[in-house]
């Protein structure tokens, strides 16, 4: 008999599986990278195959939570890419001091490195008294870690430096308190955030924004859910609300472009030019 690649087809099965099982649909996410997941976890299971794993799945729920954890990359930063916040204090900013009241999203934020920095930025400029931000993931162990706000101190150099870039004003200690290896954020900024669980697969907006922030999650997810996604920050956004995407991430497609107007291609900065 021919020897033909089954992969593609288990893993289809196994999605499919997952989502009549539990409900969580991963099957418009990028599908490279999504085989090369799943074939670690049967490799680190001792599975001979995807099609054990189903199996596996669909009866062991503690097991299921580990393939959550593998289908969620949650690596981030404070201030990652220092020069995109720099452009959000230097810019944005300067519409949002004309605001009363301002709503942020960080859609997809992981373990909350990013909302601190923005909290921080918001704190600097006198725009943190009127802003509540919303920081949500569908991943629950890095929305705990978020939500308690500590973090290791061995990366607050490198924080430090990338708060400097992005056009820190103090010092970044001035913000937490230190205790043994790690660092919790004050709750004078913790107070303006809050965390919940949201899957930007299946859940819809919940309030009307100001900035949506959604960097380095739609490069996981394929073409048609990128731009489901992108509908979603539409709906979410106040008319002439900001966009900002990851590095690597865009727009894709006309439809989107006539949604939204590009404030800075380099940074991948959008502007709602036809919200509700
Ligand atoms: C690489 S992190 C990005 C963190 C942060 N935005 C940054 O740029 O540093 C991607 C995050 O997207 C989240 N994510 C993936 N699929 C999601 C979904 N369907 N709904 C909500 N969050 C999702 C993951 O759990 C992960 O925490």
């Amino acid at each position: 008999m021919k020897e033909i690649d089954t992969v593609p087809f288990e893993v289809n099965q196994l999605l499919e599986a997952v989502y009549f099982r539990y409900g969580y649909d991963f099957r418009h996410y990028a599908r490279e990278s999504i085989e090369r997941r799943i074939l670690y976890r049967v490799v680190h299971s001792e599975l001979d195959n995807v099609s054990q794993m189903i199996a596996k799945l669909v009866h062991e729920p503690d097991y299921f939570n580990l393939f959550l954890n593998d289908m969620s990359v949650t690596v981030t930063d404070m201030f990652r890419d220092p020069l995109v916040f720099k452009k959000i204090r230097t810019q944005v900013f300067l519409q949002f001091k004309t605001y009363s009241r301002i709503n942020i999203w960080h859609a997809g934020c992981a373990t909350g490195e990013e909302v601190y920095a923005m909290a921080i930025m918001l704190e600097e400029e006198g725009l943190l008294d009127r802003s509540q931000l919303y920081a949500t993931d569908f991943n629950n162990h890095s929305l705990t870690l978020a939500k308690e706000g500590i973090y290791s101190q061995q990366h607050m150099s490198k924080y430090q430096k990338n708060y400097k870039k992005s056009g820190g004003k103090n010092k970044l200690a001035d913000y937490y308190h230190t205790k043994h290896e790690h660092i919790k954020f004050d709750q004078e900024l913790r107070q303006h955030i809050t965390f919940a669980n949201h899957n930007l697969v299946k859940d819809k907006e919940f309030a009307q924004m100001h900035l949506v922030m959604c960097r380095n999650v739609l490069i996981y997810f394929d073409h048609q859910l990128q731009q489901r996604v992108l509908n979603l920050f539409n709906n979410s956004l106040v008319d002439r609300g900001y966009l900002v995407l990851g590095r690597e991430e865009t727009l894709g497609s006309a439809k989107m472009h006539a949604l939204f107007e590009s404030v800075d291609a380099k940074y991948r900065i959008y502007r709602c030019t036809a919200c509700v």
